[in-house]
């Protein structure tokens, strides 16, 4: 039994940027463009947009202050300038910084407080916001898959907590994903995202939420982050490397809408909030750490998942147990092969740091917590941040001659 609702009417391919007039007119005169401070106007994005937009009579508001891991404090500005320049819509422009901002942008424009008001412990969290502004959402990159569902991600100024928020009301009304605006994302901004895109995918897939249908995206997209993800950092104009790393992206980001992520992105957010590590560099530090901890949660499901992460030909005679066991030896593998960071000491995190993290995974994520099907309290969220910091993957002997 689940359900399949997704509400944003979404445009994908090569050249579907040229729609953005035709699929944005009838949300209003005047639309407030959310940006980054810098990568959107240098690939020439920006004035594309600006330009599709005025030639069809829509004006444009710029704000341009969204920082990677966006702040309170930008939203609170973004949501007043949209109500003094009488805004009918907001488009968030650029990676999921920007398109993050952009929908809290648009759930604060009309709604009393400010976003942090809202976080869990906030004055106003057991308030759900029944209305934003329209939300148009194009992607320059492939990851975070925010222009699908209805989540985003804002840093509280003050205490460094990184919450995750999603209503009803704050899915996109149109998303455009048009791989070609990604061809001149950097090589490092591609390993980054297509790791995001690899984390929901296999953590939709052991969430407790997964089904057959989101296991069914999880899938599919995990098989074409691990074919494309070296081919599009390698050559970014490689449009079908990018239009292939797109499509995982979107279909990784519905996975999370219908099954949610697990404890990886709950340990991962704090990290990023207080030591301003990338998103996807979070996740990677913790990731197999993680799956060692919970190989035993579902053990057809994780051995499935070692398959999908490429066992070696003679370890398919493995028993379940054995498969299930690899996942995190696998996961280190293919994040070493990548470059990403094997270890949150890399991150700037001391054992000193780990009791405070721990506080802030409980207060801040604890939905990915629920989600997880091996409950997971402070002591075990400790033990996993502890294996984080000296990852060691566990030997796995055979008896093959290669
Ligand atoms: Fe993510």
């Amino acid at each position: 039994m689940f359900n399949l609702k997704n509400p944003v009417d979404l445009e994908f391919g090569a050249g579907t940027l040229n729609l953005l007039a035709n699929k944005v007119s009838h949300l209003g005169k005047k639309a407030l463009l959310v940006t980054g401070r810098s990568s959107a106007k240098t690939s020439g994005a920006q004035d594309r947009v600006i330009r599709l937009l005025t030639d069809s009579m829509i004006d444009v508001v710029i704000f341009d202050q969204v920082t990677p891991n966006p702040l309170a404090s930008t939203v609170t500005a973004g949501a007043r300038l949209t109500i003094e320049s009488s805004c009918d819509f907001v488009i968030g422009l650029g990676g999921g910084s920007a398109i993050d901002a952009a929908k809290a942008i648009a759930v604060m424009a009309v709604n009393p407080g400010v976003i942090t008001d809202y976080q869990p412990g906030g004055p106003l969290s057991l308030i759900i916001p029944q209305q934003a502004l329209p939300i148009v959402a194009i992607t320059t990159t492939a990851g975070t898959g925010t222009e699908i569902n209805r989540y985003f991600v804002i840093t509280n100024d003050t205490t460094h907590e990184k919450p995750g928020f999603g209503y009803a009301c704050s899915y996109p009304t149109v998303s455009i994903v048009d791989p070609e605006l990604m061809l001149s994302l950097p090589t490092a901004s591609t390993l980054d995202t297509g790791v995001d895109v690899l984390f929901h995918a296999m953590e939709s897939f052991v969430s407790k939420g997964a089904t057959r249908f989101s296991d069914m995206l999880a899938e599919q997209a995990m098989d074409l982050v691990l074919d494309n993800i070296q081919k599009a950092a390698g050559n970014g104009q490689n449009l079908e490397a990018r239009t292939q790393m797109a499509w995982a992206n979107t279909l990784a980001g519905w996975a999370i809408d219908l099954a949610g992520t697990v404890g990886i992105h709950s340990l991962a957010h704090p990290i990023s909030g207080h030591f301003n590590a990338t998103h996807a560099k979070s996740l990677a530090a913790v990731g197999p750490a993680y799956f060692d901890y919970n190989q035993t949660a579902n053990i057809p499901k994780y051995a499935q998942l070692a398959e999908i992460l490429g066992l070696h030909d003679h370890d398919f005679e493995l028993s379940d147990d054995d498969k299930a066991a690899r996942v995190g030896q696998l996961l280190h593998h293919i994040l070493k092969v990548l470059g990403m960071p094997l270890s949150i000491l890399d991150l700037g995190v001391s054992e000193a740091d780990l009791d405070r993290l721990v506080t802030d995974t409980l207060a801040t994520m604890r939905g990915g917590l629920d989600n997880n099907i091996k409950p997971l309290n402070a002591d075990d969220l400790k033990a996993i941040y502890q294996h984080a910091m000296h990852y060691h993957p566990v030997e796995h002997h055979c008896d093959c001659h290669e």
